[in-house]
């Protein structure tokens, strides 16, 4: 006792982490793993791919229906995407403080979307990287991008 009960997690954590286009574009994306590493996470698996529409129809599901749902889908298949799977206790929760807040121009100095995001004047915001933001939606992220695992 002593600790933050119900914070913390005796549960090692698996997150999807996606360096979204816009990152792999810039050439960030050593900079966005550094980052992963430098916190303590492990990186278990890694893969530079292209995503495919019914591949962000089910990644996005949540989303599909709102006014920025097909610029978003376009902006994921517009180049090659790095996509990985970190593992570390409450690594969710750790990879989303890291990556700060979803729009990079307000995205608080430090985070990935602070230090290399902006506003590009984009029909949606590119914002570098991509976290799973639940265990239940890290679950279905990591079982879609890597089924092997
Ligand atoms: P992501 O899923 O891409 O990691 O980003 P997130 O959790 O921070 O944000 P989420 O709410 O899941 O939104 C997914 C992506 O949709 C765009 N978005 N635009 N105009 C808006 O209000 C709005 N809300 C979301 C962003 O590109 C965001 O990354
Ligand atoms: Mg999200």
């Amino acid at each position: 006792m002593g600790r933050y009960a119900g914070a913390v997690s005796e549960q090692v954590q698996r997150t999807l982490v996606l360096v979204k286009p816009d990152g792999v574009a810039r050439g960030v994306t050593g900079e966005v793993l550094r980052r992963v590493e430098s916190k303590g996470y492990r990186v278990i698996a890694l893969e530079l791919r292209r995503a495919t529409p019914d591949l962000l129809a089910h990644h996005y599901a949540e989303h599909q229906g709102k006014p920025f749902y097909q610029p978003l889908v376009d902006f994921m298949l517009s180049g090659p995407l790095v996509a990985l799977v970190a593992e570390g206790h409450r690594v969710i929760e750790g990879f989303r403080s890291l990556a700060g807040a979803t729009d990079p121009t307000a995205a608080a100095p430090g985070t990935v979307r602070g230090d290399l995001g902006r506003d590009w004047g984009s029909a949606v915001q590119q914002n570098i990287v991509h976290g799973s933001d639940s265990p239940e939606s890290a679950a279905r992220e990591i079982g879609l991008w890597f089924p092997a695992l």
